[in-house]
């Protein structure tokens, strides 16, 4: 494969790295476009990883910054939209798929694998997250018409070191004492490992049978939100008395905590867990992923919160921005 490039857009995230990593393991070129290339001096030293500083919302420097690749990844999203930052959730999840559609066309690449997520859905999502989420994978699998092969996933939570589940739930038990109240206890969730989406993706690249179509992707098992934040704060060794909010109760947390500038948890974070992040299939065969448990995973990263507060370090730099 060394003389493919695979672009990928929100290369320098938590999935991106485990991404980027797989895809180096087949022997891929990566090419990464990001807003901040000072911030992500830690992929430079990465074998076959270029990183290319890029306004991938500017169609031309989009254009020019895929020129070469014979695919593109698109991982770019974001849980909350932010006045400050100028972000909207329809120019990241929506406006943008259709640019990479049009660049894929202009610069002749054939081939898109696109990140989206669990319940997406344009008409019945429930949160603007996942209405826009679903709107943009109905964008870019437009593209199949123009012959391009496009492929979408739908993933549940992704844990992983330097998730920001785990890590949030642990960092947050931490720095709350007594008693922590916990919005939406009886969500649920089948987290998969960020190492089984990457090896989803990995085979994606290689396998027609996946043209055109969308993966849900799940974990092996089913758990509450109480259950996983229990378990973490199991895993940290910290006794906290978990208290599980109302409806009423959460819908009031998610007001207050999304006035923070780090909005830790938001009225639309509220809508989007009223429906079960769960898969109703399994991945097809073809993928040969036998899901991680995350019993497996878990513990290793957490292991740091028993010694002191942890917050990765590229999450640092990403709450600097
Ligand atoms: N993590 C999960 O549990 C989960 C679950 C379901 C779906 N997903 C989806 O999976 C994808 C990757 O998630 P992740 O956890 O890896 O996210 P992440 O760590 O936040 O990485 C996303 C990357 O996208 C880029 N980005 C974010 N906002 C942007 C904007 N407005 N314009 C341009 N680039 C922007 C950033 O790159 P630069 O800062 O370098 O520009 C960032 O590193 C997202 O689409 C997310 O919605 C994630």
């Amino acid at each position: 494969m060394k003389d493919q490039t695979i672009c990928i857009l929100g290369g320098s995230g938590f999935v991106g790295h485990h991404i980027t990593n797989r895809l180096m393991a087949d022997g891929y070129h990566i090419r990464i476009l990001t807003r901040r290339r000072e911030q992500h001096r830690n992929l430079l030293v990465m074998p076959d990883v270029e990183i290319q500083e890029a306004n991938i919302h500017d169609l031309s420097q989009l254009k020019k910054h895929t020129v070469g690749c014979s695919a593109i990844i698109n991982l770019v999203g974001i849980l909350n939209q932010s006045k400050y930052a100028g972000e909207t959730f329809n120019d990241t999840h929506v406006t943008l798929p259709g640019s990479i559609a049009k660049v894929c066309q202009q610069n002749n690449i054939p081939r898109i694998l696109h990140m989206s997520a669990l319940n997406a859905d344009v008409a019945r999502g429930r949160s603007y997250y996942l209405r826009t989420k679903g709107s943009g994978e109905n964008v870019i699998h437009q593209a199949t018409r123009d012959g391009l092969h496009v492929t979408s996933f739908r993933p549940s939570v992704i844990f992983g070191p330097d998730d920001n589940f785990f890590n949030l739930f642990a960092t947050l038990l931490k720095q709350i004492p007594f008693v922590f109240p916990l919005a939406c206890p009886q969500a649920q969730f089948a987290p998969i490992y960020a190492g089984d989406v990457a090896e989803a993706f990995a085979v994606a690249l290689t396998h027609k049978e996946t043209y055109d179509q969308r993966y849900d992707l799940c974990g092996p098992r089913v758990y509450s939100l109480r259950q996983l934040v229990e378990y973490t704060a199991d895993l940290i060794n910290i006794n906290r008395k978990i208290i599980g909010l109302s409806k009423g109760m959460s819908k009031l947390q998610a007001h207050i905590l999304e006035i923070m500038p780090s909005k830790p948890f938001t009225y639309d974070n509220y809508l989007s867990m009223l429906t079960p992040s769960v898969c109703q299939e399994e991945l097809p065969r073809l993928f040969n992923i036998k899901p991680t448990p995350l019993e497996t995973i878990v513990p290793s990263y957490l292991a740091e919160y028993r010694l002191r507060g942890r917050y990765p370090h590229y999450r640092q730099t990403a709450r600097r921005k």
